[in-house]
């Protein structure tokens, strides 16, 4: 069913089941105001650990905390009716025991309304999708360029390239067989995550990856032309908002410093208006 007809959010297991239809359309946002504008557009809101560089400033995703999450969580929920929400488990909240998870994806459940979690890691974090799973805590899977592993994986790299290609393989099916309802490919070779949403029976869902994934995300502030700090390759500008937002705000700075704005429909006359 597409977006804007639907009336209530798809459950996770819907998500799952839709595998082979429709693309699925996926976002991510972190305020009220964002969610409600594409809540009638998309299928998943993902509240990212990009919060972190997009609205925070951090250099990257490992200073992300639990707070952070459930703050931005709770005010996304707030804007969405219709699409499904989906919060990241951020850097140190799930990697030291499946019970280390367990409680921190329920307390971002429980204060934020998301119906999933996502988190970062393919053969080494099976046990733990396995564990959250059974444990009703639907988990969105993330391999390929996991940004939380970047200390270790050297940057930002296409990963599954030449040799490293099995490995990538590998982690997508331990995700998917541990329980994963479906997995995010970031930056892996189009033929890689094509052999990959063939092999495995839930969407994956592409970010740098391959149109023929069965669903697509893009941080928002990054299409929007909001986030101008960089442009990775896999991002398309659908605006310009970071640009027209600064000619918005030096036409204000000029009015202001010229006294033209407030104009006279702007302020108020010391009586009350009769009609
Ligand atoms: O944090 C995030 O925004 C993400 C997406 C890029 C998939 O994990």
């Amino acid at each position: 069913m597409s977006a804007s007809a639907r009336v209530t959010a798809p459950t996770p297991s819907e998500i799952r089941a839709s595998k082979g239809a429709e693309p699925l359309v996926m976002l991510t946002a972190y305020t009220t105001p964002m969610a409600q504008m594409m809540d009638d557009h998309v299928d998943m809101v993902l509240v990212g650990d990009s919060v972190g560089m997009v609205l925070h400033g951090l250099p990257d995703t490992l200073g992300v905390t639990m707070e952070m999450m459930c703050l931005h969580g709770a005010a996304v929920k707030r804007g969405l009716h219709k699409a499904m929400m989906v919060v990241d488990m951020p850097f140190g909240s799930y990697e030291e025991s499946p019970e280390q998870a367990f409680r921190n994806a329920a307390a971002l459940m429980r204060d934020t309304g998301a119906a999933a979690v996502k988190l970062e890691g393919g053969v080494t974090m099976a046990e733990t999708i396995r564990f959250l799973t059974a444990r009703s805590i639907p988990v969105m899977a993330h391999v390929g360029l996991t940004p939380q592993a970047i200390n270790t994986l050297g940057g930002y790299k296409v990963q599954g390239r030449g040799d490293d290609r099995a490995r990538v393989m590998a982690d997508a099916k331990a995700v998917a067989e541990a329980g994963a309802f479906s997995v995010v490919l970031e930056k892996v070779p189009a033929s890689l995550s094509d052999e990959i949403t063939s092999a495995l029976d839930i969407p994956t869902i592409g970010i740098g990856a391959s149109a023929n994934c069965d669903g697509q995300v893009l941080v928002v502030d990054d299409m929007l032309g909001l986030f101008t700090a960089f442009k990775p390759k896999f991002v398309k500008r659908y605006g310009t908002l970071g640009a027209d937002g600064e000619t918005a705000i030096k036409a204000y700075a000029d009015e202001v410093r010229a006294r033209s704005f407030p104009g006279p429909e702007h302020v108020f006359a010391d009586e009350v208006p009769t009609k």
